[in-house]
Protein backbone atom coordinates (compact mmCIF):
# COMPACT_ATOMS: atom_id res chain seq x y z
CA UNK A 1 0.00 0.00 0.00
CA UNK A 2 2.55 2.32 0.89
CA UNK A 3 4.86 1.68 -1.42
CA UNK A 4 2.26 2.08 -4.13
CA UNK A 5 1.13 5.61 -2.43
CA UNK A 6 5.35 6.53 -2.89
CA UNK A 7 5.27 5.65 -6.27
CA UNK A 8 2.46 7.56 -7.34
CA UNK A 9 3.89 10.48 -5.31
CA UNK A 10 6.77 10.61 -7.18
CA UNK A 11 5.02 10.16 -10.70
CA UNK A 12 3.01 12.97 -9.85
CA UNK A 13 5.79 15.09 -9.05
CA UNK A 14 8.06 14.12 -12.16
CA UNK A 15 4.60 15.21 -14.16
CA UNK A 16 4.63 18.29 -11.96
CA UNK A 17 8.52 19.28 -12.75
CA UNK A 18 7.70 18.34 -16.59
CA UNK A 19 4.84 20.69 -16.87
CA UNK A 20 6.60 23.57 -15.00
CA UNK A 21 9.40 23.80 -17.73
CA UNK A 22 6.87 23.99 -20.55
CA UNK A 23 4.25 26.49 -19.44
CA UNK A 24 7.32 28.80 -17.40
CA UNK A 25 6.41 31.58 -20.89
CA UNK A 26 3.53 32.81 -18.82
CA UNK A 27 4.97 33.63 -15.66
CA UNK A 28 5.11 36.78 -14.62
CA UNK A 29 8.42 39.02 -14.48
CA UNK A 30 8.25 39.84 -10.85
CA UNK A 31 6.39 39.16 -7.55
CA UNK A 32 3.96 41.54 -6.23
CA UNK A 33 4.92 42.62 -2.91
CA UNK A 34 1.00 44.54 -2.15
CA UNK A 35 -2.08 42.92 -2.15
CA UNK A 36 -3.41 45.07 -4.86
CA UNK A 37 -0.82 43.92 -7.21
CA UNK A 38 -1.86 40.57 -6.73
CA UNK A 39 -5.36 41.53 -7.35
CA UNK A 40 -4.44 42.67 -10.92
CA UNK A 41 -2.91 39.81 -11.85
CA UNK A 42 -5.51 38.00 -10.48
CA UNK A 43 -7.89 39.83 -12.66
CA UNK A 44 -6.41 39.40 -15.27
CA UNK A 45 -4.96 35.81 -15.33
CA UNK A 46 -8.69 33.93 -16.45
CA UNK A 47 -7.83 35.04 -20.21
CA UNK A 48 -4.42 33.36 -20.41
CA UNK A 49 -4.39 30.23 -18.47
CA UNK A 50 -6.30 27.73 -20.90
CA UNK A 51 -5.91 27.57 -24.55
CA UNK A 52 -2.53 28.40 -25.02
CA UNK A 53 -0.91 25.08 -24.90
CA UNK A 54 -0.29 23.69 -27.85
CA UNK A 55 1.23 20.28 -26.34
CA UNK A 56 -0.66 17.70 -24.08
CA UNK A 57 -3.75 19.67 -22.98
CA UNK A 58 -5.07 16.24 -22.06
CA UNK A 59 -1.61 15.81 -19.41
CA UNK A 60 -2.09 19.20 -18.26
CA UNK A 61 -6.10 19.07 -17.86
CA UNK A 62 -5.28 15.24 -15.61
CA UNK A 63 -2.31 16.97 -13.41
CA UNK A 64 -4.89 20.11 -12.24
CA UNK A 65 -7.10 17.67 -11.61
CA UNK A 66 -5.75 15.45 -9.22
CA UNK A 67 -4.01 18.78 -7.34
CA UNK A 68 -7.81 20.03 -7.33
CA UNK A 69 -8.72 17.12 -5.61
CA UNK A 70 -6.38 16.82 -2.90
CA UNK A 71 -6.47 19.88 -1.94
CA UNK A 72 -9.79 20.26 -2.10
CA UNK A 73 -9.44 17.24 0.62
CA UNK A 74 -7.40 19.11 2.50
CA UNK A 75 -8.95 22.01 2.94
CA UNK A 76 -11.95 20.52 3.66
CA UNK A 77 -10.67 18.86 6.57
CA UNK A 78 -9.50 22.29 7.69
CA UNK A 79 -13.22 23.76 7.30
CA UNK A 80 -14.67 20.80 9.05
CA UNK A 81 -12.30 19.93 11.49
CA UNK A 82 -9.86 22.63 12.66
CA UNK A 83 -10.54 24.98 15.29
CA UNK A 84 -8.40 28.74 15.93
CA UNK A 85 -5.05 27.55 16.48
CA UNK A 86 -4.26 31.13 17.55
CA UNK A 87 -5.96 31.96 20.47
CA UNK A 88 -7.38 28.62 21.83
CA UNK A 89 -5.20 25.62 23.31
CA UNK A 90 -7.80 23.68 24.95
CA UNK A 91 -9.55 21.62 21.45
CA UNK A 92 -12.59 20.74 24.36
CA UNK A 93 -13.67 24.00 24.37
CA UNK A 94 -13.08 25.05 20.58
CA UNK A 95 -15.53 25.24 17.86
CA UNK A 96 -14.76 23.91 14.60
CA UNK A 97 -17.22 26.26 12.48
CA UNK A 98 -14.60 27.07 9.29
CA UNK A 99 -18.27 25.90 7.46
CA UNK A 100 -19.73 29.49 8.85
CA UNK A 101 -17.33 32.03 8.15
CA UNK A 102 -13.50 32.62 7.35
CA UNK A 103 -11.37 32.81 11.01
CA UNK A 104 -12.42 35.93 12.92
CA UNK A 105 -10.37 38.29 13.46
CA UNK A 106 -8.31 37.44 9.72
CA UNK A 107 -5.23 36.76 10.15
CA UNK A 108 -2.75 39.20 10.19
CA UNK A 109 -0.80 38.77 7.45
CA UNK A 110 -1.26 35.93 5.01
CA UNK A 111 0.98 33.13 4.64
CA UNK A 112 3.82 34.53 2.95
CA UNK A 113 4.17 31.95 0.75
CA UNK A 114 0.94 31.12 -0.31
CA UNK A 115 0.51 34.50 -1.06
CA UNK A 116 3.65 34.71 -2.99
CA UNK A 117 2.97 31.95 -5.29
CA UNK A 118 -1.18 32.12 -5.62
CA UNK A 119 -1.28 35.65 -6.24
CA UNK A 120 0.37 34.88 -9.60
CA UNK A 121 -2.90 32.71 -10.69
CA UNK A 122 -4.24 30.06 -10.28
CA UNK A 123 -2.13 27.18 -12.04
CA UNK A 124 0.79 28.41 -9.90
CA UNK A 125 -1.31 28.02 -6.61
CA UNK A 126 -2.24 24.82 -7.78
CA UNK A 127 1.42 23.95 -8.36
CA UNK A 128 2.76 24.93 -5.10
CA UNK A 129 -0.56 23.04 -3.28
CA UNK A 130 0.69 20.20 -4.21
CA UNK A 131 4.45 20.25 -2.65
CA UNK A 132 1.97 20.48 0.77
CA UNK A 133 -0.61 17.26 -0.01
CA UNK A 134 1.81 15.48 -1.43
CA UNK A 135 3.50 15.07 1.84
CA UNK A 136 0.78 15.31 4.33
CA UNK A 137 0.31 12.33 6.39
CA UNK A 138 -3.32 12.00 5.85
CA UNK A 139 -4.66 12.16 1.76
CA UNK A 140 -7.54 11.80 0.01
CA UNK A 141 -6.52 7.66 -0.87
CA UNK A 142 -6.26 6.95 2.33
CA UNK A 143 -10.27 7.96 2.96
CA UNK A 144 -11.85 4.71 3.16
CA UNK A 145 -14.34 6.91 1.20
CA UNK A 146 -12.72 7.06 -1.68
CA UNK A 147 -11.30 3.66 -1.13
CA UNK A 148 -15.00 1.74 -0.95
CA UNK A 149 -15.88 3.68 -4.15
CA UNK A 150 -12.62 2.64 -6.34
CA UNK A 151 -12.96 -0.59 -5.68
CA UNK A 152 -16.84 -0.79 -5.86
CA UNK A 153 -17.04 -1.99 -1.84
CA UNK A 154 -20.43 -1.78 -0.60
CA UNK A 155 -21.14 -1.31 3.08
CA UNK A 156 -23.27 -4.47 3.71
CA UNK A 157 -20.71 -7.06 1.71
CA UNK A 158 -17.17 -5.35 2.69
CA UNK A 159 -18.26 -4.36 6.48
CA UNK A 160 -14.97 -5.89 7.57
CA UNK A 161 -12.05 -3.90 4.51
CA UNK A 162 -14.24 -0.74 5.42
CA UNK A 163 -13.66 -1.24 8.84
CA UNK A 164 -10.11 -1.95 8.55
CA UNK A 165 -9.68 1.30 6.09
CA UNK A 166 -11.50 3.22 8.39
CA UNK A 167 -9.27 2.36 11.58
CA UNK A 168 -6.44 3.13 9.85
CA UNK A 169 -7.22 6.39 8.07
CA UNK A 170 -8.46 7.10 11.62
CA UNK A 171 -4.81 6.35 13.22
CA UNK A 172 -3.44 8.81 9.86
CA UNK A 173 -6.04 11.56 10.77
CA UNK A 174 -5.02 11.58 14.28
CA UNK A 175 -1.01 11.94 13.33
CA UNK A 176 -1.66 14.40 11.17
CA UNK A 177 -3.61 16.15 13.30
CA UNK A 178 -1.01 16.21 15.94
CA UNK A 179 1.82 16.54 13.95
CA UNK A 180 0.68 18.67 10.51
CA UNK A 181 3.69 17.65 8.28
CA UNK A 182 5.44 19.74 6.64
CA UNK A 183 4.80 22.38 8.83
CA UNK A 184 6.38 23.64 12.08
CA UNK A 185 3.15 23.15 13.60
CA UNK A 186 -0.41 23.34 13.78
CA UNK A 187 -0.19 27.24 13.74
CA UNK A 188 1.56 27.02 11.32
CA UNK A 189 -0.53 24.36 9.28
CA UNK A 190 -3.71 26.62 10.30
CA UNK A 191 -2.35 29.96 8.52
CA UNK A 192 -1.37 28.23 5.64
CA UNK A 193 -4.61 26.29 5.14
CA UNK A 194 -6.19 29.60 6.07
CA UNK A 195 -4.84 31.52 3.51
CA UNK A 196 -5.17 28.91 0.82
CA UNK A 197 -8.56 28.80 1.04
CA UNK A 198 -9.33 32.71 0.64
CA UNK A 199 -7.31 32.39 -2.44
CA UNK A 200 -9.18 28.65 -3.56
CA UNK A 201 -12.80 30.33 -2.36
CA UNK A 202 -11.49 33.88 -4.72
CA UNK A 203 -10.80 31.75 -7.79
CA UNK A 204 -14.03 29.62 -7.20
CA UNK A 205 -16.03 32.63 -6.64
CA UNK A 206 -14.39 34.07 -9.85
CA UNK A 207 -15.69 30.55 -11.68
CA UNK A 208 -12.34 29.85 -13.12
CA UNK A 209 -13.25 26.92 -15.48
CA UNK A 210 -11.00 24.50 -13.97
CA UNK A 211 -12.79 24.34 -10.58
CA UNK A 212 -16.43 23.85 -11.85
CA UNK A 213 -17.16 20.26 -11.39
CA UNK A 214 -15.08 17.71 -9.40
CA UNK A 215 -16.43 14.50 -11.54
CA UNK A 216 -16.24 12.79 -8.15
CA UNK A 217 -18.54 13.04 -5.23
CA UNK A 218 -17.06 15.41 -2.41
CA UNK A 219 -19.77 14.62 0.20
CA UNK A 220 -17.30 14.03 3.37
CA UNK A 221 -15.83 16.29 6.01
CA UNK A 222 -12.18 14.64 5.36
CA UNK A 223 -12.15 13.37 8.64
CA UNK A 224 -12.63 9.56 7.66
CA UNK A 225 -16.37 9.38 9.11
CA UNK A 226 -17.91 6.58 7.59
CA UNK A 227 -19.65 5.23 10.38
CA UNK A 228 -23.21 6.89 10.16
CA UNK A 229 -22.56 7.98 6.36
CA UNK A 230 -21.21 5.57 4.29
CA UNK A 231 -22.52 6.40 1.29
CA UNK A 232 -21.19 10.51 2.09
CA UNK A 233 -23.34 13.58 2.98
CA UNK A 234 -27.19 14.13 1.67
CA UNK A 235 -25.86 17.75 1.45
CA UNK A 236 -26.76 19.10 -1.70
CA UNK A 237 -24.36 22.28 -1.68
CA UNK A 238 -22.19 18.95 -1.90
CA UNK A 239 -23.81 17.73 -4.83
CA UNK A 240 -21.31 18.12 -7.45
CA UNK A 241 -23.94 17.71 -10.24
CA UNK A 242 -24.31 21.32 -10.44
CA UNK A 243 -21.15 23.66 -11.12
CA UNK A 244 -18.79 25.11 -8.37
CA UNK A 245 -20.88 22.72 -5.73
CA UNK A 246 -18.05 21.08 -4.84
CA UNK A 247 -15.01 24.02 -5.35
CA UNK A 248 -17.35 26.23 -2.83
CA UNK A 249 -18.28 22.94 -0.30
CA UNK A 250 -14.01 22.65 0.00
CA UNK A 251 -12.85 26.19 -0.49
CA UNK A 252 -15.60 28.49 0.76
CA UNK A 253 -17.79 28.95 4.06
CA UNK A 254 -21.74 29.64 3.55
CA UNK A 255 -22.55 33.10 4.99
CA UNK A 256 -25.62 32.45 3.77
CA UNK A 257 -26.74 29.14 5.49
CA UNK A 258 -24.35 28.06 8.26
CA UNK A 259 -25.22 25.19 9.30
CA UNK A 260 -23.14 22.48 9.12
CA UNK A 261 -25.54 19.82 7.48
CA UNK A 262 -28.33 19.95 5.50
CA UNK A 263 -30.81 17.78 3.73
CA UNK A 264 -32.59 20.37 1.58
CA UNK A 265 -31.95 24.10 0.93
CA UNK A 266 -35.84 24.70 2.69
CA UNK A 267 -33.55 23.85 6.26
CA UNK A 268 -31.63 27.13 5.73
CA UNK A 269 -34.55 29.47 5.44
CA UNK A 270 -36.30 27.93 8.11
CA UNK A 271 -32.89 28.51 10.12
CA UNK A 272 -32.70 31.22 12.82
CA UNK A 273 -28.95 31.28 11.53
CA UNK A 274 -30.14 32.62 7.93
CA UNK A 275 -29.02 36.04 7.75
CA UNK A 276 -32.24 37.18 6.05
CA UNK A 277 -35.14 39.17 7.27
CA UNK A 278 -36.64 36.80 9.56
CA UNK A 279 -40.36 38.91 8.83
CA UNK A 280 -40.54 37.75 5.65
CA UNK A 281 -42.06 34.95 3.29
CA UNK A 282 -39.23 34.23 0.74
CA UNK A 283 -35.98 33.78 2.54
CA UNK A 284 -33.72 32.57 0.04
CA UNK A 285 -30.06 33.89 0.86
CA UNK A 286 -27.98 34.32 -2.04
CA UNK A 287 -24.33 34.42 -2.20
CA UNK A 288 -23.72 36.26 -5.88
CA UNK A 289 -20.30 35.28 -7.48
CA UNK A 290 -20.24 38.86 -9.12
CA UNK A 291 -20.58 40.46 -5.64
CA UNK A 292 -17.74 38.76 -3.98
CA UNK A 293 -14.79 39.33 -5.71
CA UNK A 294 -12.37 41.20 -3.30
CA UNK A 295 -9.76 38.99 -1.34
CA UNK A 296 -9.36 41.00 1.35
CA UNK A 297 -13.23 41.40 1.69
CA UNK A 298 -13.34 37.78 1.91
CA UNK A 299 -10.81 37.16 4.72
CA UNK A 300 -12.85 40.02 6.93
CA UNK A 301 -15.88 38.16 6.39
CA UNK A 302 -17.12 41.19 4.39
CA UNK A 303 -19.99 39.07 2.24
CA UNK A 304 -22.47 40.49 -0.07
CA UNK A 305 -25.21 38.75 0.02
CA UNK A 306 -28.63 39.16 -1.31
CA UNK A 307 -32.02 38.40 0.47
CA UNK A 308 -35.71 39.68 -0.41
CA UNK A 309 -37.23 42.38 1.34
CA UNK A 310 -40.61 43.66 2.29
CA UNK A 311 -40.80 47.25 1.30
CA UNK A 312 -40.84 48.06 -2.16
CA UNK A 313 -37.66 50.19 -3.06
CA UNK A 314 -35.56 48.48 -0.43
CA UNK A 315 -32.43 46.17 -0.90
CA UNK A 316 -30.82 44.53 1.13
CA UNK A 317 -27.49 45.76 2.60
CA UNK A 318 -25.07 43.14 4.24
CA UNK A 319 -23.04 45.80 5.45
CA UNK A 320 -25.69 46.86 7.70
CA UNK A 321 -27.81 43.47 8.04
CA UNK A 322 -30.76 45.42 6.92
CA UNK A 323 -33.04 46.40 3.86
CA UNK A 324 -32.34 50.26 3.30
CA UNK A 325 -33.82 52.76 0.63
CA UNK A 326 -32.52 52.70 -2.50
CA UNK A 327 -31.30 55.89 -3.68
CA UNK A 328 -32.55 55.32 -7.01
CA UNK A 329 -31.46 59.31 -7.92
CA UNK A 330 -27.66 58.28 -6.89
CA UNK A 331 -27.89 55.08 -8.28
CA UNK A 332 -29.66 56.44 -11.71
CA UNK A 333 -31.84 54.19 -12.03
CA UNK A 334 -34.52 57.30 -12.66
CA UNK A 335 -35.67 59.17 -15.77
CA UNK A 336 -35.66 62.24 -14.67
CA UNK A 337 -35.07 63.82 -18.40
CA UNK A 338 -31.62 65.43 -17.86
CA UNK A 339 -30.90 69.22 -17.80
CA UNK A 340 -33.96 70.56 -17.16
CA UNK A 341 -35.21 67.87 -14.09
CA UNK A 342 -33.53 66.92 -11.31
CA UNK A 343 -34.01 64.13 -9.05
CA UNK A 344 -35.15 63.79 -5.70
CA UNK A 345 -35.06 60.38 -3.77
CA UNK A 346 -37.89 59.95 -1.32
CA UNK A 347 -38.16 56.98 0.90
CA UNK A 348 -38.96 53.88 -1.54
CA UNK A 349 -39.19 56.05 -4.77
CA UNK A 350 -37.83 59.34 -6.62
CA UNK A 351 -40.04 62.18 -7.92
CA UNK A 352 -38.44 64.11 -10.75
CA UNK A 353 -38.82 68.33 -9.74
CA UNK A 354 -37.86 71.19 -12.81
CA UNK A 355 -34.18 72.07 -12.38
CA UNK A 356 -33.17 75.74 -11.59
CA UNK A 357 -34.28 78.45 -14.13
CA UNK A 358 -37.27 75.61 -14.94
CA UNK A 359 -40.82 75.54 -14.04
CA UNK A 360 -43.74 73.16 -14.33
CA UNK A 361 -45.56 74.13 -17.00
CA UNK A 362 -48.95 72.01 -15.92
CA UNK A 363 -50.62 73.07 -19.32
CA UNK A 364 -48.32 70.59 -21.56
CA UNK A 365 -47.02 68.93 -18.09
CA UNK A 366 -43.31 69.75 -18.27
CA UNK A 367 -40.73 71.74 -17.30
CA UNK A 368 -40.14 74.50 -19.54
CA UNK A 369 -37.52 77.23 -19.31
CA UNK A 370 -38.30 80.15 -16.73
CA UNK A 371 -37.87 83.75 -19.23
CA UNK A 372 -37.32 85.93 -15.95
CA UNK A 373 -34.42 83.82 -14.67
CA UNK A 374 -32.78 83.83 -18.07
CA UNK A 375 -32.96 87.41 -18.19
CA UNK A 376 -31.97 87.71 -14.40
CA UNK A 377 -28.43 85.69 -15.62
CA UNK A 378 -28.08 87.59 -18.13
CA UNK A 379 -28.14 90.56 -16.04
CA UNK A 380 -25.93 89.51 -13.34
CA UNK A 381 -23.45 88.59 -15.91
CA UNK A 382 -23.18 92.22 -17.01
CA UNK A 383 -23.63 90.61 -20.42
CA UNK A 384 -25.35 93.77 -21.65
CA UNK A 385 -23.07 96.76 -21.31
CA UNK A 386 -25.21 100.05 -20.38
CA UNK A 387 -24.83 102.65 -22.80
CA UNK A 388 -23.23 105.72 -21.92
CA UNK A 389 -26.51 107.40 -22.23
CA UNK A 390 -28.11 106.17 -19.18
CA UNK A 391 -24.34 105.98 -17.41
CA UNK A 392 -24.59 109.80 -17.16
CA UNK A 393 -28.46 109.55 -16.04
CA UNK A 394 -26.79 107.52 -13.12
CA UNK A 395 -28.31 104.27 -14.79
CA UNK A 396 -25.80 102.27 -14.31
CA UNK A 397 -25.64 103.08 -10.35
CA UNK A 398 -28.96 102.42 -10.02
CA UNK A 399 -28.45 98.95 -12.21
CA UNK A 400 -25.46 98.01 -10.05
CA UNK A 401 -27.46 98.79 -6.64
CA UNK A 402 -30.41 96.48 -7.81
CA UNK A 403 -28.45 93.90 -8.48
CA UNK A 404 -26.44 94.04 -5.38
CA UNK A 405 -29.55 93.66 -3.32
CA UNK A 406 -30.70 90.80 -5.28
CA UNK A 407 -27.73 89.17 -4.32
CA UNK A 408 -28.19 89.94 -0.63
CA UNK A 409 -31.61 88.82 -0.61
CA UNK A 410 -30.44 85.34 -2.29
CA UNK A 411 -27.46 85.00 0.34
CA UNK A 412 -30.12 85.82 3.25
CA UNK A 413 -32.72 83.30 2.28
CA UNK A 414 -30.40 80.31 1.08
CA UNK A 415 -28.94 80.97 4.52
CA UNK A 416 -32.39 80.91 6.57
CA UNK A 417 -33.00 77.60 4.24
CA UNK A 418 -29.95 76.14 5.76
CA UNK A 419 -30.28 76.63 9.23
CA UNK A 420 -34.44 75.41 9.22
CA UNK A 421 -33.21 72.18 7.62
CA UNK A 422 -30.83 72.08 10.62
CA UNK A 423 -32.83 72.57 13.04
CA UNK A 424 -35.71 69.94 11.62
CA UNK A 425 -32.95 67.69 11.38
CA UNK A 426 -34.14 66.56 8.13
CA UNK A 427 -30.83 66.75 6.29
CA UNK A 428 -29.33 63.46 7.95
CA UNK A 429 -32.09 61.20 6.43
CA UNK A 430 -32.14 62.94 3.05
CA UNK A 431 -29.64 65.40 2.11
CA UNK A 432 -31.34 65.91 -1.35
CA UNK A 433 -34.26 67.17 0.56
CA UNK A 434 -33.34 70.59 1.98
CA UNK A 435 -31.50 71.07 -1.47
CA UNK A 436 -34.58 71.40 -3.75
CA UNK A 437 -36.01 73.21 -1.02
CA UNK A 438 -33.57 75.68 -1.33
CA UNK A 439 -33.87 75.36 -5.15
CA UNK A 440 -37.38 75.85 -4.80
CA UNK A 441 -37.35 79.09 -2.53
CA UNK A 442 -34.80 80.61 -4.40
CA UNK A 443 -36.99 79.89 -7.58
CA UNK A 444 -40.01 81.65 -5.90
CA UNK A 445 -38.09 84.46 -4.88
CA UNK A 446 -36.67 85.25 -8.22
CA UNK A 447 -39.84 85.25 -9.56
CA UNK A 448 -40.77 87.51 -6.92
CA UNK A 449 -37.54 89.90 -7.06
CA UNK A 450 -38.45 90.13 -10.37
CA UNK A 451 -41.89 91.05 -10.64
CA UNK A 452 -41.03 93.79 -8.08
CA UNK A 453 -38.18 95.18 -9.92
CA UNK A 454 -40.21 95.20 -12.94
CA UNK A 455 -43.50 97.24 -11.09
CA UNK A 456 -40.62 99.92 -9.10
CA UNK A 457 -38.39 100.24 -12.45
C1 LIG B 1 -37.37 33.71 -3.57
O1 LIG B 1 -36.29 34.51 -3.95
C2 LIG B 1 -35.38 33.89 -4.84
C3 LIG B 1 -34.18 34.80 -5.03
O2 LIG B 1 -34.53 36.09 -5.33
C4 LIG B 1 -36.07 33.55 -6.12
O3 LIG B 1 -35.18 32.93 -7.02
C5 LIG B 1 -37.25 32.62 -5.81
O4 LIG B 1 -37.98 32.38 -6.99
C6 LIG B 1 -38.16 33.24 -4.76
N1 LIG B 1 -39.15 32.26 -4.34
C7 LIG B 1 -40.42 32.54 -4.15
C8 LIG B 1 -41.29 31.42 -3.69
O5 LIG B 1 -40.87 33.65 -4.37
C1 LIG C 1 -18.88 43.65 -1.14
O1 LIG C 1 -19.23 44.86 -1.78
C2 LIG C 1 -18.47 45.97 -1.36
C3 LIG C 1 -19.03 47.20 -2.06
O2 LIG C 1 -19.11 47.02 -3.42
C4 LIG C 1 -17.00 45.75 -1.70
O3 LIG C 1 -16.23 46.84 -1.23
C5 LIG C 1 -16.53 44.46 -1.05
O4 LIG C 1 -15.21 44.20 -1.43
C6 LIG C 1 -17.43 43.31 -1.46
N1 LIG C 1 -17.06 42.11 -0.74
C7 LIG C 1 -16.43 41.09 -1.32
C8 LIG C 1 -16.22 39.88 -0.49
O5 LIG C 1 -16.02 41.13 -2.45
C1 LIG D 1 -40.94 57.54 -15.06
O1 LIG D 1 -41.09 56.39 -14.27
C2 LIG D 1 -42.27 56.36 -13.49
C3 LIG D 1 -42.25 55.11 -12.67
O2 LIG D 1 -40.95 54.73 -12.36
C4 LIG D 1 -43.50 56.40 -14.42
O3 LIG D 1 -44.66 56.46 -13.63
C5 LIG D 1 -43.41 57.61 -15.30
O4 LIG D 1 -44.44 57.58 -16.24
C6 LIG D 1 -42.08 57.65 -16.03
N1 LIG D 1 -41.97 58.88 -16.80
C7 LIG D 1 -41.52 58.94 -18.03
C8 LIG D 1 -41.46 60.28 -18.64
O5 LIG D 1 -41.13 57.95 -18.63
C1 LIG E 1 -45.14 73.81 -23.33
O1 LIG E 1 -45.86 75.01 -23.57
C2 LIG E 1 -45.06 76.17 -23.56
C3 LIG E 1 -46.00 77.35 -23.77
O2 LIG E 1 -46.97 77.34 -22.83
C4 LIG E 1 -43.98 76.11 -24.64
O3 LIG E 1 -43.16 77.24 -24.57
C5 LIG E 1 -43.14 74.86 -24.41
O4 LIG E 1 -42.21 74.72 -25.46
C6 LIG E 1 -44.04 73.64 -24.34
N1 LIG E 1 -43.18 72.51 -23.98
C7 LIG E 1 -43.20 71.38 -24.61
C8 LIG E 1 -42.28 70.33 -24.09
O5 LIG E 1 -43.94 71.17 -25.53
Amino acid sequence: MIGKAKWKTLLRFLLLTLLTDHSMCESVSEVPEILEMAEEVLEAEGDHIKGDTDEGPDMEDMWIHYALLDLAYYLRSHKFNEYDRRYITDEEKAVKEYYKRFPEPPLRTFQWEVHKRCSLGFIECLKYSTEITNVALLQKDADPYYIARKKGWTYSRNRDEIARTNTECQRLFKEDWESPVPFVGPIHRFQWRTTMSYYMCLFTLREHPDLSLFGEPCNNYANCWMDGKPDGLSDPRADDRVPFNCARFSFCPDPCCPIKEISSFKDCDKDRSNPCPVDIHNRTCVLEVQKNFNLQSMAKNHWNLTCHCKEKGTRWESRFGLCVDINECEEGHHNCSEGFETCLNLKGSYRCCCAFGYYWNSNNGSCDPMQSIIDRVNEATLIQRPDKSELRKGGHRKHLKKLFFWQRKQEETTEATILKANSHGSSILSPSLPFCFILLISVCNLILTGSDSSVTS
